[in-house]
């Protein structure tokens, strides 16, 4: 063998190399799966956007794709370099990539703190080199977070802000159960649109995150670059440091480390990647299962059909959508309580977990299906059954359910 690669010239070898190649590629071709049809994929634009709206969008996908070096400002503390590293095709999260956030109730014992003069609220437990990770401090409060899938969103960020109070306010007349909003601070790049109605104390109705504490998809990008990857922008200026060490430098990097564009196209990005498209609405277990939903009370939080304030974009402007949310934060008991929050709400209460997409996100938790916002539970049933608090009678609803009433629920389930 080895005598005979001996004669062979360089070209000789190159081309042999060509050909095996060839036949590699073309016995892939033949294994590989067809391309998935739209319906079975979570990432993708919504329809009409026009020329320029398409090209804004594929500059945010490719900015939030982008894997940030330490050379471009990554840290100095951080989670992961890239947006795509924690929402994966734009789904859901998994266990490996979750995020830890702490904070503590100030003596009074309603004020919480979020701990930003010590880290807060979030732990960055990776670091660039000769900089020291960060350690969350001693006795404080700690919840885990895996990453929401971020399609659709363009739809649930124009709801209007008197929308919500309404459903609200209906929620409290009927008496079965009683979301709340978070009112939140503005950061100062905030820019109110016509439908956003501050409170008397001038906070905003927060929307976006588990504990529903960003205003709009622009607060949830700064605020992710920063927190979540240790990238300052206009809107942000300040990297995140760790506050057990003194007299260090930071990255070495110029702030900002990315332009006001750069968040906008990738908020622009999210707002226009299109809801989760719905797939065996016309099997019969799927139409059964969704009755069985809303007979037991499940579409009293999680609303089937809201509908956009106007927009920009024209398949958002004015439209109904089916989130299954009420975008409402309820106390769900202490089976869901990690005695961890953020503004005003308490530590029981989270934002009802929209559910559509639900069946296509598996395939971004490498198979297995980590729900609740710590991923703690890794099937339907799991999840229902830690549903206490506010969602108690649900619950109890879904108890009384034979095995196969339950499975026809799932495949609805499966079928968002
Ligand atoms: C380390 C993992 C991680 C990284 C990196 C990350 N995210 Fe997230 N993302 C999360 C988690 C966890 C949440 C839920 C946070 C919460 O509930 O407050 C989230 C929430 C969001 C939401 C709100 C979703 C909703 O339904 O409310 C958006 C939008 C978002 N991220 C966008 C981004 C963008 C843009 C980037 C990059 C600039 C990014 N994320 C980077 C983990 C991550
Ligand atoms: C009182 C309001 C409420 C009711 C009623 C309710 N849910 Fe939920 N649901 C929530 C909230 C809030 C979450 C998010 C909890 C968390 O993040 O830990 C959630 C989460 C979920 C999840 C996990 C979603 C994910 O992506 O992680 C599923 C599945 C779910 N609910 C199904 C149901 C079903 C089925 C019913 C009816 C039996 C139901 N829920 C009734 C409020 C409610």
């Amino acid at each position: 063998m080895q005598k005979i690669v001996g004669e062979m010239t360089f070209k000789k070898i190159s081309i042999l190399i060509v050909i095996a190649l060839f036949a590699v590629v073309s016995a892939c071709e033949t294994i590989m799966p067809d391309e998935p049809a739209p319906e079975e994929v979570l990432a993708e634009p919504i329809e009409d956007l026009t020329p320029a709206q398409l090209n804004l969008h594929l500059q945010g996908d490719g900015e939030f794709a982008r894997i940030f070096s330490q050379a471009e400002g990554l840290g100095p503390i951080f989670v992961q370099a890239s947006c795509e590293s924690c929402h994966i095709g734009d789904g859901k999260g998994h266990l490996f990539t979750a995020l830890t956030r702490f904070g503590q109730y100030e003596q009074d014992g309603v004020t919480w703190n979020s701990l930003l003069n010590q880290g807060g609220p979030q732990l960055q437990h990776r670091s660039i080199a000769n900089y020291p990770a960060e350690a969350i401090p001693n006795g404080v409060r700690q919840a885990t977070f895996i990453a929401p899938n971020v399609t659709g969103l363009g739809f649930l960020e124009a709801v209007t802000d008197q929308t919500i109070l309404d459903l609200m306010n209906e929620q409290a007349l009927a008496g079965i159960v009683s979301g709340t909003v978070n009112y939140v601070d503005a950061p100062d790049f905030f820019t109110p649109k016509a439908h956003h109605i501050p409170n008397g104390q001038g906070q905003y109705i927060g929307r976006f995150g588990r504990k529903a504490a960003a205003i709009d998809l622009v607060h949830q990008t700064t605020n992710a670059y920063k927190q979540d990857m240790g990238i300052t922008s206009d809107f942000d200026l300040q990297d995140p440091i760790n506050y057990a060490v003194s007299g260090l430098s930071g990255d070495n990097v110029a702030d900002p480390e990315i332009p006001a564009g750069t968040v906008n196209a990738v908020a622009f990005y999210i707002q226009t990647l299109k809801a989760p498209p719905r797939r065996n609405t016309n099997d019969p277990q799927v139409i059964a299962g969704e009755n069985i939903f809303k007979q037991i009370g499940c579409e009293n939080c999680h609303k089937q059909t809201l509908t956009a304030g106007p927009s920009i974009i024209s398949e958002i402007n004015n439209k109904d959508f089916h989130p299954y949310t009420d975008m409402l934060l309820h106390d769900m008991g202490p089976e869901l309580d990690d005695g961890y929050t953020e503004g005003s709400v308490a530590t029981s209460e989270w934002r009802t977990m929209p559910l559509w997409g639900l069946g296509l996100q598996k395939d971004s938790q490498g198979g297995t299906q980590f729900l609740l916002h710590d991923g703690r539970a890794t099937n339907y049933n799991q999840a229902i059954q830690l549903h206490g608090g506010e969602a108690d009678f649900a619950r109890a609803n879904y108890r009384q359910l034979s095995q196969a009433q339950k499975d026809q629920l799932f495949k609805f389930l499966d079928s968002l």
